[in-house]
């Protein structure tokens, strides 16, 4: 690729990026735009990607997390620390967590629960943010569940039954296969989940913060891997006499169709002895939200639980 169609494509990649922040974050609608027609950036982009400026964004976000950048002067940032950055954005990957989909996530849990303790596995937890939702606190219009630091609420449009939030859980044993990990026990791992968020989304930041300290206090298991395929090995380690529930968020939107097929093979062979319940969220093209479905094998019903926004802000009970 020609220098100048390099310069092209990345400037493309800049000002979409704008498009995308704005009204969500004017900081980053803005750097994007003027970083457009930066040529620091040919110093700092190894390849004209899509998600370059988010990369980018985010290597700058870690350096004034840990007070060697600041806002104000994001030229000196790409300075000062272009080495940083342009391995920062050729090697990191864009990894996020969101903790506000345990909200959504937390009354289909508890319309399938059936009074056994859980047998949780995750698919693509990240960090592991929404394996410990049994330890936030969860508002919502028809009533309130559990008790924590950290307390989830959003606009329920059509409220869950109020019935749900009777039901009480406990958690056997929790585990994640991510094939991307982070650990936020370490600070790395935690800096390096919050320099994804982009910088004046303050809410989420805040809310990411203490639900790192809640995981801190007692991590789950994550396990690095591809939950495609390892996913028969980790369905056929039961935990005795607890419920199996398998769930993911915003995860396997991304894999193809035969990826697919292969999990929900793994999923109707181990559920064909043994009983188990895989939550999984679907987003139709041109919708901006996901469907979340639950299936329970052996029976393999199909049921559509609920609707909510991306990010989890609102839900819509069906
Ligand atoms: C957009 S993030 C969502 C993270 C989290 N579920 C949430 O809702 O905040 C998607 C996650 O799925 C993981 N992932 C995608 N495909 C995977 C696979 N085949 N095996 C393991 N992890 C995968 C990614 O590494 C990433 O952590």
């Amino acid at each position: 690729m020609s220098t100048k169609q390099f310069r092209l494509e990345l400037r493309e990649h800049f000002l979409r990026q704008a498009g995308w922040c704005e009204g969500r974050s004017p900081l980053y609608a803005s750097l994007c735009r003027r970083l457009a027609d930066d040529p620091r950036l040919d110093r700092l982009v190894r390849s004209p990607r899509w998600d370059a400026p988010l990369r980018l964004l985010a290597g700058v976000h870690y350096l004034v997390l840990v007070g060697e950048a600041s806002w104000d002067d994001v030229g000196a940032a790409l300075d000062e620390h272009a080495a940083f950055l342009s391995r920062f954005v050729a090697e990191q990957d864009v990894q996020t967590n969101e903790v506000q989909r345990s909200w959504a996530l937390l009354p289909a849990i508890l319309s399938i629960s059936d009074g056994r303790p859980l047998d949780l596995l995750e698919l693509g937890p990240a960090a592991g943010l929404n394996l410990v939702w049994d330890r936030y606190a969860y508002r919502y219009v028809s009533g309130a569940w559990g008790d924590g630091p950290l307390v989830l609420a959003g606009d329920d449009r059509v409220p869950p039954p109020p019935e749900l939030f009777g039901v009480d859980v406990t958690v056997a044993r929790r585990r994640g296969i991510d094939r991307n990990p982070i650990d936020v026990t370490t600070d790395d791992g935690s800096l390096l989940l919050q320099s994804f968020v982009w910088a004046d989304q303050q809410e989420r930041l805040a809310r990411l913060r203490s639900a790192i300290d809640v995981v801190r206090d007692s991590p789950p298991e994550l396990i690095r891997g591809d939950y495609v395929r390892d996913l028969p090995g980790l369905l056929a380690d039961r935990e005795e006499g607890a419920q199996l529930v398998v769930y993911e968020t915003a995860s396997t939107q991304y894999l193809d169709r035969e990826q697919r097929a292969a999990l929900q093979a793994a999923l109707h062979h181990a559920g064909r002895d043994e009983a188990l319940t895989f939550l999984t969220t679907r987003s139709n093209a041109g919708e901006d939200f996901y469907t979340l479905e639950a299936i329970t094998w052996p029976s393999g019903e199909r049921r559509e639980v609920e609707e909510f926004d991306f990010h989890g802000a609102w839900l819509r009970w069906l």
